[in-house]
C-alpha cells in the first residue's frame, strides 16, 4: 500500500503552507474562512480568473505561483461547477482531481474544505480525503529506479475544516474502507508468478491481524468436499489450488452471516481453450474479485463494522499442461451436479460453482454476492462504467444499485431466465459450461445460479469494473479495487441503519 499522502485535519484558522486549494462554483464567490484567508488577494484572484476566462466548472482550476499577498508558494482555485448540484459521489472526484493539480515538489498541501455557500459537511471532507489517497495511488514495488520524472505526489494534506473533530469522526472508517481498496488494488496489480494461489491464500492470511478468522482449504481438503469443478481447473497448474474462508463476526452472535465470493483466477492463460497471446498479461488481474473480498474483509474489519460477514475466494491458476482438463471432460461438482467442459477458458463459473455451494451450504447467509471478471462479453455490453448485476432477488439489486450510485461504483442489471438456463443444458451431463455465442454473460450467470440453492444472491461481473479501466480521477492504476466502496456501502446501509 502506498502512503504517498499523509492527511491531517486543521481549523479553518491555521495558517495555510505550501500549496493552497480553495474551492469556488460557477458564481467564483468563496466561503467566509476562504475569504479571510485570501484577504487582500482577492483581487489578484480576480484578475486571474478574468485572464483565463475561468468560470468554476468542474474540473476546471487556476493556478498561481508565488501569489502576491499571500504567504504560500502557491494558489489553485479549483471549480466544483454548480455545487449546489454536488453528488456524494462528486467528492471523492474533487479528492482525486486534488491531486492530479499538485504534482511533484509539493511536501505540504492545504485543502480549505469549503464552498462559496458554507463549510463543507464531514461526510463529504471524509470522501475527498478518501480521494486524495486512492488517487494518489501508484504500484511501483517493482521499479528499482526512480525516474526523473517521477510525477507522483508525496505530501502532508492537511484539510481545513469548520470542525476538526466531527471530520476526524467522519473519516476515521471512511479511511479504513480506503485500506481496503488498496489492499486489492496491489493483490490485483501483484504480477502471477509472485502471487499464486499458495502466496495469494498467505495475503489473505493476514487478515488474521485485524481479528478476521480464516481457514485455508488446500487440494486435499477440497478433494474431500468434492470440489470437482474448481479441482479441473487447477490440475493444469504446478501450482495447487487454494480455497479461503474468511470470517468477520462483529454483528450479534448467532446472526446470520451475509457471504461475499470471488473468483481468484491467479491467472488464465485460458487452459487447453488457450487464448491468444495479445494483451495476455492482464489477466493476472483475473482474481480481481478474490482481491474485492479481501479488501472489503479488511474493510470491515478495521473500521469494526457490526455485521457478521464471511468472505470466500477459490484460488487457481488456469494453465495448458499435459494435466490440465480438457473440452469434453465431465465434472462433479460438490452439489453432486455435472458439468461438461466445452471450453477451458470458461473457468472462472466453475471455480465459483464449488465456492458458492460450499458458502450457500455452510452458512446459510442472509444473502450473498459474488464478483468476477467473469466474461469479455460484459465490456461489450457495458464497457468500464458499470459492472454487470444479475440477481434472483430484487431487492439486494435495488440496494446495490443505491449503493453504486452513492459511490461512483455503479452497476447495471441485466436479465437472468428459464430461456437463458435452457442454453446451457448438456447432451451429456447437468449442464455445459458455455452457452454459446449470443448473450455470454447471461449464460454464466445462469451457470451460476445453479449453485446458489435458492439463496438470495446477486452476480457481478467485474470484467470491465475491476482490471484495466482508463485512468480515472481517483485510479490510475491497472487494479482498480472495484467493489471493495461499493460492498462496504451495502453492508452499512444494510445493517448500520441508512435504510
Ligand atoms: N477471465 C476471462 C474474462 C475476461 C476477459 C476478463 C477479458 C477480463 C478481461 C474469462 O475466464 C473468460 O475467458 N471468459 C470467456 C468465456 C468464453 C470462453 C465463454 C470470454 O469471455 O471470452
Ligand atoms: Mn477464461
Ligand atoms: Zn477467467
Amino acid at each position: 500500500m502506498s502512503d504517498a499522502v499523509k492527511i491531517g485535519f486543521v481549523p479553518f484558522s491555521a495558517a495555510p503552507k505550501g500549496v493552497l486549494v480553495l474551492f469556488t462554483d460557477e458564481s467564483l464567490k468563496f466561503g467566509s474562512a476562504s475569504a479571510k484567508i485570501l484577504g487582500s488577494a482577492t483581487e489578484l484572484v480576480k484578475r486571474a480568473a478574468a485572464a483565463s476566462r475561468f468560470k468554476g466548472k468542474s474540473g476546471s482550476s487556476l493556478d498561481i505561483l508565488a501569489p502576491a499577498g499571500l504567504k504560500v508558494d502557491r494558489l489553485i482555485v479549483a471549480g466544483t461547477g454548480k455545487s449546489g448540484e454536488l453528488k456524494p459521489e462528486d467528492y471523492i472526484k474533487i479528492g482525486g482531481a486534488t491531486v492530479a493539480r499538485l504534482k511533484s515538489g509539493a511536501d505540504a498541501v492545504t485543502i480549505v474544505a469549503e464552498l462559496p455557500t458554507a463549510a463543507m459537511h464531514p461526510a463529504d471532507i471524509a470522501s475527498i480525503a478518501a480521494g486524495l489517497r486512492l488517487r494518489a495511488y501508484s504500484f511501483d514495488r517493482y521499479k528499482t529506479k526512480k525516474k526523473d520524472d517521477d510525477s507522483r505526489l508525496k505530501a502532508n494534506v492537511s484539510i481545513a475544516v469548520a470542525d476538526v473533530s466531527a471530520a476526524r469522526k467522519a473519516f476515521a472508517p471512511v479511511d479504513s474502507t480506503t485500506d481496503g481498496v488498496l489492499v486489492a488494488r496491489d493483490l490485483v496489480n501483484e504480477p502471477p508468478n509472485v502471487l499464486y494461489p499458495e502466496e495469494f491464500a498467505k495475503r489473505a492470511s493476514q487478515l488474521r491481524k485485524l481479528g478476521v478468522k480464516v481457514e485455508v482449504f488446500d487440494t486435499k481438503a477440497m478433494t474431500r468436499l468434492g470440489m470437482g469443478a474448481l479441482l479441473g481447473v487447477a490440475q493444469g497448474s504446478v501450482r495447487e489450488g487454494r480455497m479461503v474462508i474468511m470470517r468477520w463476526d462483529g454483528g450479534k452472535k448467532g446472526d446470520k452471516p451475509v457471504g461475499f465470493v470471488g473468483k481468484g483466477v491467479c491467472f488464465d492463460t485460458g487452459g487447453i481453450s488457450i487464448k491468444p497471446a495479445g494483451n495476455m498479461e492482464e489477466m493476472k488481474g483475473d482474481m480481481a474479485g478474490a482481491a474485492c473480498v479481501v479488501g472489503l474483509m479488511h474493510a470491515l474489519a478495521a473500521r469494526k463494522a457490526r455485521v457478521n460477514v464471511v468472505g470466500a475466494i477459490g484460488l487457481v491458476e488456469n494453465m495448458p499442461d499435459g494435466n490440465a482438463q480438457r473440452p469434453g471432460d465431465i465434472v462433479t461438482t460438490m452439489s453432486g451436479q455435472t458439468i461438461e467442459i466445452i471450453n477451458t477458458d470458461a473457468e472462472g463459473r466453475l471455480v465459483l460453482a464449488d465456492v458458492l455451494w460450499y458458502v450457500a451450504k455452510t452458512f446459510k447467509p442472509k444473502f450473498m454476492v459474488d464478483l468476477a471478471t467473469l466474461t469479455g462479453a460484459i465490456m461489450v455490453a457495458l464497457g468500464t462504467e458499470h459492472a454487470g448485476l444479475f440477481s434472483n432477488n430484487d431487492e439486494l439489486s435495488e440496494r446495490l444499485a443505491l449503493a453504486g450510485r452513492a459511490t461512483g461504483e455503479h452497476v447495471w442489471r441485466m436479465p437472468l431466465g428459464p430461456a437463458y438456463d435452457k442454453l446451457i443444458d448438456s447432451k451429456f451431463a447437468d449442464m455445459k459450461n458455455t452457452g454459446g455465442r449470443y448473450g455470454g454473460s447471461i449464460t454464466a450467470a445462469q451457470l451460476l445460479q445453479r449453485f446458489v440453492d435458492g439463496t438470495p444472491w446477486a452476480h457481478l461481473d467485474i470484467a470491465g469494473t475491476g482490471i484495466g479501466a482508463p485512468a480515472s480521477d481517483i485510479n490510475t492504476s491497472f487494479g482498480t479495487g472495484y467493489g471493495v466502496r461499493l460492498l462496504d456501502r451495502l453492508v452499512a446501509d444494510y445493517y448500520e441503519g441508512k435504510k
